[in-house]
């Protein structure tokens, strides 16, 4: 039997009063429906198909990366209706799990669960339930005396003592994919809303005789659907906690886990420390015995072994390991840092490589240039990598000390072992193993008055 899911993300999410679709929304740096498909592959399901409707491109422009059918639903008619147009994209003999595109929270181990119920019961289909608290919104599980699978009831089509029922439907659900289909075309929407439910198709297949199971699950965050942006943070606290708990587990230090905000997939090595304020976003890598903040935001950056960053911006750079980097420091994309980088308080880098052991201690912006080993950047050194048209590149060879103040007119190439006086704005060439001043003589005049 093999597997495949269907994911229902068609709907307009009209509580999140939104121009983007619902599931497309982020939460802990990734779009609510990133988060469904990583946590149906991990339950080791490659065979996906997304149902879209609203703001399809959008949505489809999201998942592109992912390796996934799109099914058009072009009306939204119901869950029914949304899961019959997979009919032709889904094997017969499938096994298939549904669920909705906008839970955020679901783990693969939850998802896991429900197949082997389903499979060891050998049941038409399953459906996934959880007791809650405060069940209003959702649909009730209905059981019989014996307390097994009668119905499912809307909320809206609910009387008060259904509505006083604890157990929901969590909208996950495996089904034998022929049957759920051929049911599917059975349903009618003489209900509250005037839609094709889902659910009804269950309540067909048990008048087939056919065996509905229900799988009660605890994990009562785990099916927690998205519909407004209350809602939206209170799942991304969740999954920060979740992040932060699986990071400290793993041997990262959060000196204030509650100040700490990083991003899902975001890889930390162990005996690193973040120090509070701090946010780590998108894809970043951050090696082993690093000190990161406070007061540090990295996005989509890789950073190597005994890296100290504090309060500073980074995007998109590479950094080698040993660096040490601020306080202040602005690194945007192309920044390459190679081993034991020293780069100081307000000093901007951009679309440049640094050579290893190189310092730019104080107050510098440096931007499209190479810089080899050894070389010392002096304080409120500029490179001057723009005309107004274009940007042009500055070359520092190895060990260039450059003096205070310099302004380094680009293009231009420092060779090796060469220095700049200070104040100097050098705008040809300097060969190797040579002194470059370009100031006005020092002037004594009498001072008047
Ligand atoms: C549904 C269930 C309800 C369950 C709840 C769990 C039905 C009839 N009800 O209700 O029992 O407790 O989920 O969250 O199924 N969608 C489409 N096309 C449509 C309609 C919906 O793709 O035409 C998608 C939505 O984008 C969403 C998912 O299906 O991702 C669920 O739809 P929603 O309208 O939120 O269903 P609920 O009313 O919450
Ligand atoms: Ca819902």
């Amino acid at each position: 039997m093999k597997l495949s899911a269907v994911i229902l993300a068609a709907g307009k999410g009209l509580r999140m009063r939104s121009d983007l679709p619902k599931v497309a929304h982020k939460v802990a740096g990734k779009p609510i429906i990133l988060h469904v498909i990583k946590a149906v592959k991990e339950a080791g399901i490659e065979d996906i198909a997304v149902v879209v409707g609203h703001g399809r491109e959008i949505v489809q422009e999201i998942c592109s990366g992912e390796k996934i059918r799109f099914v058009l639903q072009e009306e939204q008619l119901g869950t029914g209706h949304a899961l019959m147009q997979a009919e032709a994209v889904v094997a017969p003999e499938d096994t298939i799990l549904v669920l909705a595109g906008d839970i955020p929270l679901i783990q693969a181990e939850t998802l896991r669960k429900l197949i082997k119920n389903h499979r060891q019961k050998q049941a038409t289909a399953t459906v996934l339930s959880v007791n809650m608290r405060n069940p209003s919104g959702y649909g009730r599980i209905l059981r019989d005396k014996q307390g097994a699978f009668l119905r499912i009831i809307e909320e809206k089509d609910a009387n008060d003592e259904e509505k006083g029922i604890k157990e929901i439907n969590s909208g996950i659900y495996c089904f034998s994919a022929r049957k759920v289909f051929s049911a599917l075309h059975s349903t009618s929407t003489r209900n509250a809303q005037g839609e094709y439910y889902l659910t009804e198709a269950l309540e067909l297949l048990k008048n087939q005789q056919e065996s509905i199971g229900i799988f009660l699950s605890d994990g009562e965050e785990d099916i927690y659907g998205i519909n407004d942006r209350v809602q939206l943070v209170q799942a991304e606290n969740i999954l920060r906690q979740r992040k932060n708990r699986e990071l400290m587990l793993s041997g990262v230090s959060l000196m204030d886990p509650a100040s700490t905000f990083i991003d899902s997939d975001v890889l930390i090595g162990h005996d690193t420390i973040i120090l509070p304020f701090s946010i780590i976003e998108g894809n970043s890598r951050i090696g082993e015995r690093c000190e990161i903040g406070p007061g540090t935001r990295i996005s989509d950056s890789i950073i190597g072994n005994e890296v100290k960053i504090e309060s500073s911006r980074l995007i998109q750079a590479s950094v080698a390991d040993r660096c040490n980097i601020g306080p202040f420091a602005y690194l945007r994309p192309e920044t390459t840092l190679q081993e034991g980088v020293k780069v100081g308080d307000f000093v901007e880098i951009k679309k440049s490589t640094i050579g290893s052991g190189s310092k730019i201690p104080h107050l510098s912006y440096v931007g499209d240039a190479t810089i080899g080993q050894g070389v010392n950047v002096g304080a409120g050194t500029i490179t001057c990598n723009y005309d107004g048209k274009n940007k042009y590149q500055t070359v520092l060879e190895d060990r260039v000390f450059i003096g205070s103040n310099t302004n380094l007119v680009a293009p231009v190439r420092i060779g090796e072992n060469s220095i700049t006086g200070a104040g100097s704005t050098i705008s040809r060439d300097v060969p190797p193993h040579t002194l470059a001043v370009e100031r006005a003589g020092q002037k004594h005049l009498p001072r008047r008055g």
